[in-house]
C-alpha cells in the first residue's frame, strides 16, 4: 500500500528564483500558475486569494522574502529594502498566524546574514525547507487524527484545508486522506463555503482529483445533516488557535462546532504547531478580517443581491475551545484543550510568534 496514494498537489512552487502559485481563484475551471518575482507583487497575490488557506500564505510569504533579497541583491540600502518588503507581506492578510510565524522565521535568517548574497542564499535555503516540513508534519498529522476516526462512518469538513492551503497534502484534508487511505472513512461531506466557495471549488476538485468521494452540501444543510448519525466527526483546519485552545477558522466553523455538540457529533481541529498562537491568551484577542461586501453580493462577477443591500462579510469566526473535542497537530493530540494542555507544546522558552505588529496592520 502506498500511505500517501491520494496526495498529488503542490500549489506552491520555487524554480529558478521565480515564485509560481497555483491561481486558485481560476479553480476548477483553469489550473494556470501565475509567476512572481518580486514582493509585493506576492503579497498582493495572498490578499487577492490566488493562494489562501494559512500554512500555504506563510510558505508563500517566506518565497516572497526570498524574491525581496534577489531584488535588492546588489543595493547599498539591501536591508532597508527587504525590511520594508517583509513589512508589505505582513499587511496582507490579518488572520493566519502562520504568515507573521513565517515571516519572523525570515527576518531572523536576513538579520543573521552578513550581506545581500548571504541574506539570498539563507532565506531561499529556509523557505524551501520550510515547504517540505510542512508536507512532512502534515503526514504526521494527518496520521494522529485518522487514528481518532472510529471506522464505519463519514467526515463532514469546511473550506479547504488540503495540499491547496498548505504545502502539500493538508491539515484537516491530511487526517481526511489519511483515514481515507487507511479505510476509516466511508465518505466526505464538504461544504460549499460562501462566499469563496473554497469547499466546492477547491475541496471538492481536491478530493475528485485524488480520488476520494465527496459529496457537496450547502452549510444550511449541515445541521441536517449532523442529526442523521451520517457523520462521526467534523474536522476542520484554523487560522490562528489561541493559547486556551480557541480557534479561528473559515467564518461558519463556530456554528459548525454548535451543531455538531448539540447531535454528538465530535468536532476536531487539525493544524500544524506554528498556528498555534501562544502570544494570544484567548479568542476574543484575535484579529478577524473582513473583506469586501461585494464578496458576498456577487459571484463569478454576477449580482446575486438586490442592488443596494449591504453585507456582512467577516472572514472568520471563532469556536471556544470547550466545543472543540481534539486539537491534532504533527507532535500529536490534546483532547478537550485548554492553556495548560496545549502548554505542551508551546517552544521553549518563546510564543511560537513574534507578535509585535500582528495586529498593527489589522
Ligand atoms: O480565507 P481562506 O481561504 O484563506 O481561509 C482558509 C481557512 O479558513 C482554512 O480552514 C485554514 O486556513 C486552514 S488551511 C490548512
Amino acid at each position: 500500500m502506498n500511505p500517501f496514494a491520494s496526495d498529488t498537489i503542490r500549489p506552491v512552487r520555487f524554480t529558478d528564483d521565480r515564485l509560481w502559485l497555483l491561481d486558485q481563484r481560476r479553480l476548477p475551471d483553469e489550473e494556470t500558475f501565475l509567476p512572481l518575482d518580486d514582493a509585493p507583487a506576492v503579497a498582493e497575490a495572498i490578499r487577492a486569494m490566488v493562494v489562501r488557506g494559512a500554512p500555504a500564505i506563510g510558505i508563500t510569504a517566506a518565497f516572497g522574502v526570498v524574491l525581496a533579497c534577489r531584488q535588492a541583491l546588489e543595493a547599498g540600502d539591501w536591508r532597508e529594502r527587504v525590511a520594508a518588503d517583509i513589512a508589505t507581506l505582513r499587511a496582507s492578510r490579518p488572520t493566519a498566524v502562520n504568515l507573521f510565524w513565517a515571516l519572523d522565521r525570515m527576518q531572523a535568517r536576513v538579520d543573521a546574514a552578513a550581506d545581500a548574497h548571504a541574506a539570498l542564499e539563507t532565506t531561499r535555503d529556509a523557505a524551501r525547507a520550510m515547504l517540505e516540513a510542512d508536507i512532512a508534519g502534515n503526514r504526521d498529522l494527518g496520521a494522529h487524527g485518522a487514528a481518532l476516526i472510529e471506522p464505519g462512518r463519514a467526515v463532514l469538513t469546511h473550506c479547504n484545508t488540503g495540499s491547496l492551503a498548505t504545502g502539500g497534502y493538508g491539515t484537516a484534508l491530511g487526517v481526511i486522506r489519511a483515514a481515507w487511505d487507511r479505510g476509516r472513512i466511508t465518505g466526505v461531506y464538504a461544504d460549499e463555503t460562501r462566499p469563496w466557495l473554497q469547499g466546492s471549488r477547491l475541496t471538492a476538485w481536491e478530493l475528485v482529483h485524488d480520488g476520494i468521494p465527496v459529496t457537496l452540501l450547502c452549510e444550511g444543510a449541515a445541521a441536517r445533516l449532523l442529526q442523521s448519525g451520517a457523520v462521526s466527526w467534523v474536522v476542520v483546519g484554523a487560522d490562528r488557535i489561541a493559547a486556551n485552545g480557541d480557534t479561528a477558522n473559515k467564518i461558519g466553523t463556530y456554528g459548525l462546532a454548535l451543531m455538531a455538540r448539540a447531535h454528538g457529533v465530535r468536532f476536531m481541529v487539525a493544524a500544524p504547531v506554528a498556528t498555534i498562537d501562544f502570544a494570544t491568551p484567548a479568542g476574543d484577542a484575535i484579529p478577524i478580517e473582513e473583506r469586501d461586501a461585494a464578496e458576498v453580493l456577487t459571484l463569478g462577477g454576477q449580482a446575486v443581491a438586490a442592488a443596494g443591500a449591504g453585507a456582512y462579510n467577516p472572514a472568520f469566526d471563532v469556536t471556544p475551545a470547550g466545543l472543540i473535542d481534539a486539537i491534532v497537530t504533527e507532535r500529536g493530540v490534546v483532547e478537550n484543550p485548554d492553556t495548560e494542555r496545549l502548554a505542551a507544546w508551546r517552544p521553549e522558552g518563546g510564543t511560537n510568534t513574534g507578535t509585535a505588529g500582528i495586529r498593527a496592520g489589522s
